[in-house]
């Protein structure tokens, strides 16, 4: 079997053989042939954006790999900031690599007095925590304008380290100036959840003590929301990175993509609607309004996934141990309710619509105490990982500025007429 294809121009009979590589076709070869013919596709639903070696995704087969090693084995065994190294660097570290890795992030963790004081502090009682880390992210560009070298290795390592260290706190920070609590600073003595944790939700003891169970539970999730390809908010910060901006002001703008409800804002989504539902009798009903087209099943779908999503599965496993501590999220019995009958029933089969990653983790962080509003936040903090990872890897390939075209479908020529014309 010849791995190309052959296109043909029927307007002069030319045509050009494009070798198939790595399941594309470069677009360079049809260019040849078709040099004012664009490609429409809106949604990138069939382009390819770049090359990456970072992860793989088989949404037909729901398999989810980071570098090559299957996301259940990190699951189980490995931590958010092993991953975070890994899908950065490439390589899981050595002892010593995680060693540093650790320490540096560890002590890059405080944020300037300034990011606090006047930016965190400075929006209205009720601001949305998510609005807030879009900003705060964007403000750390000033406080670092040599982040603007993005080609000096020794630069770009250190705001790699900067940005993962100050997402939590920055994080952290959003909660307690939108519940009126007050700032409580990193403490270096614990790791990267616990630390997390203490500045969330704690008062007036010395020293803050996370339930182990808790912490861990957290930092698998962290794991299983590190990277994911090229979804809206990755696509975000490639395309702002491609324009060679500093990597806070290409991660306010992914953090800004994730923001939404089709992409991170579901899992908030989805306790809306569990909440909405109120009871396993009223499951039936709802889910026969989604099939009359009166919204969606929040949590299920996905672009890419046409299976069970890979980090759902785990998700789910992660619910029963934090329900153990914390008691088990009264919503729970209505989410497994429409899956069941979500899954039983055609109109979502037919469809290849599974649980996607959202629809577990609200009722984790439900039952962890999180207020909804901070579950997109939740999600922004380890994704900054493989953020990174893919701005590190666009700037390394050099690629050009992203700049796609358009199909122009609006009026032609005409000629100007004056306000009292019209
Ligand atoms: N509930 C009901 N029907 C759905 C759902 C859903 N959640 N998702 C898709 N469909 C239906 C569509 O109505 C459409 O049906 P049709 O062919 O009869 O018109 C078909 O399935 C295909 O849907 P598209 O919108 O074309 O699929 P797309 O790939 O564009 O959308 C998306 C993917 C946005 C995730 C979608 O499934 C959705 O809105 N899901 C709910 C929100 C959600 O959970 N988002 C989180 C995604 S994961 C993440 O970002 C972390």
């Amino acid at each position: 079997m010849t791995e190309s294809v052959t296109i043909t121009d029927n307007r002069t009979g030319e045509s050009i053989e494009i070798p198939i590589v790595d399941g594309g076709i470069d677009a360079g070869s049809w260019k040849k042939l078709l040099g004012n013919i664009w490609f429409a596709d809106p949604g990138f639903t069939q382009t390819a954006a770049t090359e990456s070696a970072i992860t793989e995704l088989d949404g037909e087969a729901g398999v989810l790999r980071y570098r090559g090693y299957p996301i259940e084995q990190l699951a189980e065994k490995s931590t958010y900031l092993e991953v975070a190294f890994l899908l950065i660097y490439g390589e899981l570290p050595t002892p010593q690599q995680y060693e540093d890795w650790t320490h540096a992030i560890t002590y890059h963790t405080f944020i300037h007095e300034n990011v606090r004081k006047r930016t965190l502090e400075g929006f209205h009682h009720d601001a949305h925590p998510m609005g807030m880390l879009v900003s705060t992210v964007a403000a750390l560009s000033t406080f670092y304008p040599e982040a603007k070298d993005i080609h000096v290795e020794e630069i770009r390592n250190k705001q790699i380290v900067r940005a993962i260290a100050k997402m939590p706190t920055l994080a952290a920070g959003a909660h307690r100036s939108s519940v009126g609590m007050p700032f409580v600073y990193p403490d270096n003595t614990l790791d990267f959840t616990s630390n997390f944790l203490s500045m969330m939700w704690k008062i007036a003891e010395p020293h803050y003590e996370a339930d182990p169970v808790l912490s861990r539970a957290l930092d698998v999730l962290f794991i299983l929301h590190a990277d994911h390809e090229q979804n809206c908010g990755t696509t975000a910060m490639r395309v702002i990175g491609s324009s060679h901006a500093d990597p806070y002001s290409a991660l306010a703008g992914a953090t800004a993509a994730l923001y939404g409800p089709r992409h991170g804002g579901a899992n908030e989504a989805v306790i809306k609607m569990l909440t909405e539902i109120g009871h396993i009798d009223n499951v039936a009903d709802y889910v026969k309004s989604v099939k009359e087209g009166k919204g969606r099943l929040q949590g299920f779908g996905h672009r890419v996934y046409k299976n069970y999503d890979p980090r759902a599965k785990i998700i789910k496993e992660t619910a029963d141990k934090v329900f153990e501590v914390t008691g088990k999220n009264p919503l729970l019995d209505i989410a497994l309710k429409l899956e069941e009958v979500a899954l039983a029933d055609d109109y979502f089969v037919s469809r290849k619509l599974y649980p996607n990653v959202d629809f577990y983790s609200g009722l984790i962080y439900q039952a962890m105490r999180f207020p909804i509003e901070m579950f997109t936040v939740l999600f922004a903090i380890p994704r900054t990982a493989g953020w990174l990872a893919h701005w590190r890897e666009l700037v390394l390939q050099d690629q050009k500025i992203a700049r796609p075209r358009q199909l122009y479908t609006g009026s032609g020529p005409r000629d100007y007429v004056g306000i009292y014309q019209r």
